[in-house]
């Protein structure tokens, strides 16, 4: 049997089909980074070296941003004292405990808002439309530290678990009203390989022009791929456990738990606007 071209290898591992059952698709080994990524939750304690921070940091900032707004900060947390309370926190788990490097990103509307205001302007954008906006400027930009830090053989993982402790976190960063902490980010060297988590199916997560509802078997075909042994079964208390227990499974009891339910409020206390 002819060799499978690398990126086509990759893209069938991606979706967890087999190699010859890929479509077209452009063999471009420049895209192998991309298509062979992962989370990285166990890492060595070797530093990050500065200089290398701070071109990742440079390489966050290349991302995109909504009108050049630039509506997110960085915050490396590199004092001890503040990342112990961090790692105190409830939800940080020990793997993230034990990475050398973390950075939270943070959505802000407050940057702006002070420059409008420090020039004697009404500020206007009080919006939901703001909230999307800085929020999405910080998931850019942590996708690209992401991207860029597996690039050189880091490993990441994003902690949206900070949100958890959304007053604690804010208080300890000293964030200002307009601006929350989306998402922390956990880097360090990986201490092991993990493994292509795979995706939906093209047929499920793509539209062509119109959005269609997914086809129950593309669904299901999906769901055989993802298998959760009955002891990794979400909400077990109240749904007991199951087989096959697939990613549909899976989404649907997360989704029936309310999660972060008084995020709403935390924003009203930091005075966004929802007009
Ligand atoms: C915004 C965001 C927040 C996340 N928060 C967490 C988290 O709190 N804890 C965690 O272990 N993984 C977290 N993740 C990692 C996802 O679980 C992971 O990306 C997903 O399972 C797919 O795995 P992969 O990136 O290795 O393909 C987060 C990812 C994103 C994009």
């Amino acid at each position: 049997m002819a060799e499978t071209d690398p990126t086509r290898a990759a893209i069938a591992a991606r979706y967890a089909q087999p190699r010859d059952s890929v479509g077209p698709a452009a063999e471009d080994a420049r895209l192998l980074p991309f298509l062979t990524r992962s989370v990285c939750r166990d890492f060595k304690p070797d530093p990050v070296p500065e200089p290398l921070l701070a071109s990742l940091l440079a390489c966050a900032q290349s991302a995109p941003s909504k009108s050049d707004l630039q509506q997110y900060s960085i915050i490396v947390i590199d004092d001890p004292e503040l990342r112990g309370k961090i790692n105190a926190l409830d939800s940080i788990q020990s793997w993230a405990e034990a990475a050398p490097l973390m950075l939270i990103f943070v959505a802000d509307s407050h940057r702006g808002r002070k420059i409008c205001e420090d020039r004697g302007y009404d500020y206007a954008m009080a919006t939901v439309d703001t909230l999307v906006n800085a929020t999405g400027d910080a998931a850019i930009a942590l996708s690209t530290f992401l991207l860029a830090a597996e690039r050189v053989g880091l490993g990441c993982c994003p902690l949206s678990v900070i949100r958890n402790h959304l007053d604690a976190v804010s208080g300890l960063l000293e964030l200002p009203d307009h601006a929350f902490p989306f998402a922390g980010l956990v880097v360090g060297y990986p201490n092991r390989f993990f493994p292509t988590s795979p995706r939906l199916p093209q047929s499920v997560a793509v539209h062509r022009n119109r959005y269609r509802e997914p086809a129950a078997e593309d669904l299901a075909a999906y769901d055989a791929t993802r298998p959760k042994a009955p002891e990794k079964q979400m909400h077990t208390d109240r749904y007991g456990t199951v087989e096959p227990y697939g990613w549909c499974e899976n989404t649907a009891r997360r989704l029936s738990v309310r999660e972060r339910g008084d995020f709403k409020d935390f924003l009203i206390r930091k005075k966004f606007g929802f007009d």
